[in-house]
């Protein structure tokens, strides 16, 4: 019995170290930023105040990531999943993100626009 709580023991502190919350947040981040220029930057702007190259040719505007009211919205999390993956508006969806991307970018989001 204490073997096997030893052995599992011994598994979770190999499952932790594997994925260390301090590198593989920084991980996100960093492929959250490339995800972002790359699919986001043109309407949401680099900056993420909604008015980038792109965003002239939409009403209502993309959403302004350095809003405060844009991130006091319930389930914040949750509602970018949604729109990223399945478009709202006149957003279009993007299949080809993964649930981690989308989650890595909002990671990029909050830490870069997100008003402190
Ligand atoms: C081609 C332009 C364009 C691109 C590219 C784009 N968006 Fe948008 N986005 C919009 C527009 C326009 C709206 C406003 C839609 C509406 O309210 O009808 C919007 C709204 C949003 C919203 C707010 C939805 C809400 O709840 O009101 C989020 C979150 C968002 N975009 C995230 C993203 C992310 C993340 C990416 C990159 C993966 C992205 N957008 C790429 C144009 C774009």
């Amino acid at each position: 019995m204490f073997r096997t709580l030893l052995a599992l023991a011994a598994v979770l502190c190999f499952a932790a170290a594997f994925t260390g919350l301090g590198s593989a947040q920084a991980t996100n981040a960093e492929n959250g930023k490339s995800l972002y220029i790359k699919n986001c930057q043109l309407c949401h702007a680099a900056g993420g105040n909604g008015k980038g190259p792109g965003a002239i040719a939409f009403t209502p505007k993309p959403a302004d990531f350095t809003n405060e009211k844009f991130w006091q919205t319930p389930n914040t999390d949750q509602q970018i999943v949604e729109t990223v993956s399945k478009g709202k508006g006149q957003m279009q969806a993007f299949p080809d993100l993964s649930p981690d991307d989308i989650q890595s970018i909002i990671l990029y989001m909050k830490q870069t626009f997100k008003p402190k």
